[in-house]
């Protein structure tokens, strides 16, 4: 693993998460943000597995991602050593199957990771059983498939802000929780997708980030993108939003996803749930944007979402300072489900989807 730093006074307001470069995974250091834009070129597996585990790349639809080219990375010095050349196809799908298993270990709540490993690997197996594809055309297209994936993920995200824009007025103002801005994505972002379009237009939303305890994606992510695109945010700590809703000061919540249940149950950052909670008790809407590739309509409901649990020191020594007594106990579970009951409309690529979402969340398959 090499460091590419591209540290400067002037960061670019548009700083990619992650991207393909001369064979290797660019992906932008996001545990060092804001003090440090640090690019890490990534050319093996494990790296790629370390760097999700560790969130240095995070948010759903950039974890599947980064997971994507961690298969590629994984089969790239995969050798034709068999005679026949379908033979050869089957070890290098069965290699990719093996990579795509590894990298699905690194973080279990959002499902973009699973859906982007079985993009791949379903492109490996159809390649592998079409005799008109090589072996190197096979090799070549899991690349492909990958690159095929960010793509569409800048324009769906584009697309979700086009929709979400629309439930938004000018002088508006809207909360948000963790990150789901570009950084969380190939482009844009989910939830903050609109805040960019609306800049575009000459909108004035004035956004409030939640801190977002205890990594700070609020404050350490979401501030920061936004500052550096000259959007009008302010930081507050999560423990203010109360606060903020009964002062009047944000007429809607929208957050982003790391999965949604068959029945509109909602997975995101710890915190997501009591703010679903307070923005009920103060009338006002909270919204839920995802790609369709979010939505997992295999899991009937919130019970069924697994729920990662991190390391204590994240709440005990955040950012090497101590911050609780030695030996004390910690739960840290890194997200929580909202309840449907609380969620006003999920907006997807595809539109707005209101309740019944077990009804409703079908039809965008169709
Ligand atoms: O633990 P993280 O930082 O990966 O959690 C990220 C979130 O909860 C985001 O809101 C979610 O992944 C949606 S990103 C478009």
């Amino acid at each position: 693993m090499t460091k590419t730093n591209t540290a400067s006074s002037s960061i670019s307001s548009a700083l990619v998460s992650l991207s393909w470069k001369e064979n290797v995974l660019q992906l932008l250091d996001q545990t060092l943000l804001p003090e440090t834009v640090l690019y890490l070129d990534l050319s093996r597996i494990n790296e790629v597995w370390e760097a999700i585990s560790q969130m240095k790349v995070r948010g759903a639809p950039a974890i599947g991602i980064a997971a994507a080219f961690g298969v590629y990375l994984g089969v790239r010095d995969h050798e034709a050593v068999k005679e026949d050349d379908s033979e050869n196809k089957r070890e290098l799908d069965k290699q990719v199957n093996e990579a795509a298993d590894y990298l699905a270990t690194s973080r279990p709540t959002a499902v973009n990771l699973f859906w982007a490993l079985d993009r791949i690997r379903a492109r490996a197996a159809k390649d592998a059983d079409d005799p008109q594809t090589t072996y190197e055309a096979m090799k070549a297209n899991i690349l492909q498939e990958a690159k095929l994936i960010q793509q569409e993920d800048e324009e769906t995200c584009r697309l979700i802000g086009e929709h979400a824009l629309t439930l938004m007025q000018d002088g508006m103002g809207v909360l948000t929780h963790c990150n789901a801005g570009g950084l969380a994505t190939a482009r844009y972002g989910t939830a903050l997708a609109p805040f960019y379009l609306a800049k575009d237009q000459g909108m004035n939303i004035k956004v409030f980030a939640d801190e977002t305890r205890p990594v700070l994606q609020g404050a350490r992510l979401t501030a920061f993108e936004l500052q550096q695109a000259g959007i009008d945010v302010t930081l507050i700590c999560d423990n203010m939003a109360g606060y903020v809703m009964s002062k009047g000061m944000v007429q809607a919540v929208i957050v982003g996803t790391d999965r949604v249940a068959a029945n509109g149950d909602v997975a995101n950052k710890i915190g997501t749930y009591s703010v679903a909670v307070l923005a009920k008790a103060h009338g006002i809407p909270f919204y839920v944007a995802c790609p369709l590739s979010t939505i997992d309509l295999n899991t009937p409901t919130g019970e069924q979402i697994p729920i990662e649990e991190r390391d204590e020191q994240e709440i005990t020594a955040a950012f090497g300072k101590r911050t609780a007594p030695e030996g004390i106990q910690v739960f840290n579970p890194a997200f929580d489900v909202t309840s449907h009951e609380y969620v006003t409309a999920i907006i997807t690529e595809k539109g707005i989807v209101r309740p019944s979402y077990l009804e409703n969340l079908p039809k965008l398959f169709d």
